[in-house]
């Protein structure tokens, strides 16, 4: 779906460099930058006439197309605001705007010199990974179920010239990186952008045996229901019992790493849709519940890009997938489940039922000795009204982990905001009619939900991330790949040590 090559090559001969787009950075201030120098020279002085003329003061964002010169069809210059404040940010505009312009564009292919960049509080390594990442992501098309889709860009192939502070090696490595993270991000959007009379449990399956089948490092086994009758997942059943649609367990092994190495878990919550259960939803924006499989989509996501990057390390993703219907055979409030944990919960909501499916994932995960275990969910409303759009909810019992997973986030631009996952809470899931209740109270409902995943996380190492505010948009419609980025960063950090 990202079709599209990145090569990194070292300070590229401008007067000699064949290409449909030339695209150099320019800061504002007097002096044109070495690249743009250049150009301006193989141009006869288009560039700085441009700029004298004011059309073109090199301001954060702007972006100037130019006719060609020498072997370059087109040149393009990009505002990068002031050389010395440079940060990640600025960064990230530069990668948009790059994006932006040559998509307006008929070019299939461009030479992107970014030697000129020379970022603040980070490295080259950094801004080329997360350029490679920016424009690969942007370049994700939903068409799936569209009969006629509208015309894609047409870019296919970037070089990206770099300076002497980075090896042409490692360039290329960084590159590579941020591509694959963003195909991974790119899966994960697909797969909560279909529809749930496709996206299924069974087709989540299939994704799973997919992946398998294109590397030889991974495996997928699925467990069907009669197979978690006998494990005692009766908290995921209970999910389940009202649809048509059966369950099921994808479990993906992943071995880069050492056999003896304790491997990473990933646990998401596979929703495919969440029509709440007998405690029926409003009907007003249900449509959106076909996301709630955003948490399976980013271990999908995940899994592809780290099988991609072929990163040193063991990791096992699992996928909950169900469906959550109303009908004669479904789960009532009221209803007492046993979960494969032995723990009895009494299930007062049906649409609280990401943690009913989540609970007995994290019991199976025991098996494999986790370093750590992640589980990823689009599971409460609280979360968005308490952190909105742009942070995912971050708990777990180990600050040291949640630490990692914070300045993962940041490194990615997929961030996370450390919550409370304080003992003080856990009264609200107290009953008189089993060992806990699926119901926290009106009062802080993203952190009541991780105290009740809590309970089923003690034997390892633990972290919940609630991507109900990040994992889509309502306005455009669609699903943001999010936290693919974090997750393959958190991974490739832990691989690199
Ligand atoms: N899938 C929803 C959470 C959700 C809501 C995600 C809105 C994104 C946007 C989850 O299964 C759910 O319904 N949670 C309930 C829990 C409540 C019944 C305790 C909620 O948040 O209202
Ligand atoms: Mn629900
Ligand atoms: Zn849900």
């Amino acid at each position: 779906m990202t079709n599209i090559t990145f090569k990194a090559q070292q300070n590229p001969d401008v007067s000699k460099t064949v290409t449909a787009c030339v695209v150099a950075p320019v800061f504002t201030g007097k002096k044109l930058p070495a690249a743009a120098q250049q150009l301006d020279q193989l141009a006869s002085g288009a560039l700085s006439a441009a700029i004298k003329l004011g059309d073109f003061s090199g301001k954060s964002g702007q972006k100037l197309l130019l006719p060609g010169a020498g072997k370059a069809k087109r040149i393009l210059l990009i505002g990068c605001g002031d050389a010395k404040k440079f940060d990640r940010d600025a960064a990230r505009t530069f990668t948009q705007s790059v994006y932006a312009a040559i998509a307006s564009t008929q070019a299939k292919d461009a030479t992107v010199l970014t030697a000129d960049l020379n970022i603040k509080d980070t490295d080259a390594a950094w801004l080329l990974e997360s350029f490679a990442r920016g424009i690969s992501a942007s370049l994700y098309r939903y068409t799936e179920t569209i009969s006629k889709p509208k015309d894609a860009p047409k870019i296919a192939k970037l070089v990206v010239g770099h300076g002497a502070d980075i090896t042409s090696r490692a360039a290329q490595k960084a590159l590579n990186t941020g591509h694959a993270t963003a195909v991974g991000m790119n899966s994960a959007k697909e797969l909560a952008n279909l529809p749930a009379n496709i996206c299924t449990p069974r087709y989540l399956a299939d994704w799973g045996r997919k992946l398998a089948k294109g590397n030889s490092k991974l495996t997928t086994q699925i467990l069907d229901e009669k197979k978690m009758a006998e494990l005692g997942m009766g908290a995921l059943l209970s999910v389940s019992a009202g649809s048509d649609e059966p369950a099921r367990l994808i479990v993906m092994n992943y071995k880069g790493g050492k056999p003896s190495q304790k491997p990473y878990v990933l646990v998401g919550k596979g929703v495919t849709f969440d029509t709440g259960g007998i405690s029926l939803k409003p009907g007003a924006k249900m449509d959106e519940m076909k996301y709630d499989m955003g948490g399976a989509a980013s271990v999908f996501g995940t899994m592809e890009a780290i099988c991609d990057i072929g990163l040193a390390i063991n990791v096992i993703g699992i996928v909950g997938a169900v469906e959550n219907m109303p009908s004669g055979r479904a789960t009532k409030p009221g209803d007492v489940v046993t979960s494969m944990s032995g723990k009895t919960i009494e299930i007062l909501n049906t649409d609280a039922e990401g943690r009913l499916v989540l609970c007995d994932a994290l019991t199976y995960a025991e098996r494999f000795k986790p370093q750590a275990v992640i589980d990823i969910a689009t599971l409460t409303g609280a979360c968005v009204v308490a952190l909105g759009a742009h942070a995912t909810g971050l708990y777990a019992n180990k600050d040291e982990l949640a630490q990692q997973l914070l300045e993962a986030g940041v490194t990615s631009h997929d961030r996370a905001w450390h919550m409370p996952l304080w003992d003080d809470y856990q009264k609200q899931l107290n009953t008189n009619f089993a060992d806990v209740s699926n119901l926290g109270g009106p009062g802080g409902g993203s952190i009541t939900a991780a105290c009740f995943l809590s309970r089923f996380a003690k034997k390892y190492t633990w972290a919940h991330l609630d991507i109900a505010g990040t994992a889509w948009n309502s306005a455009p419609k669609g699903a943001t790949g999010r936290p693919v980025a974090l997750l393959t960063q958190y991974l490739t950090d832990r691989a690199g040590k």
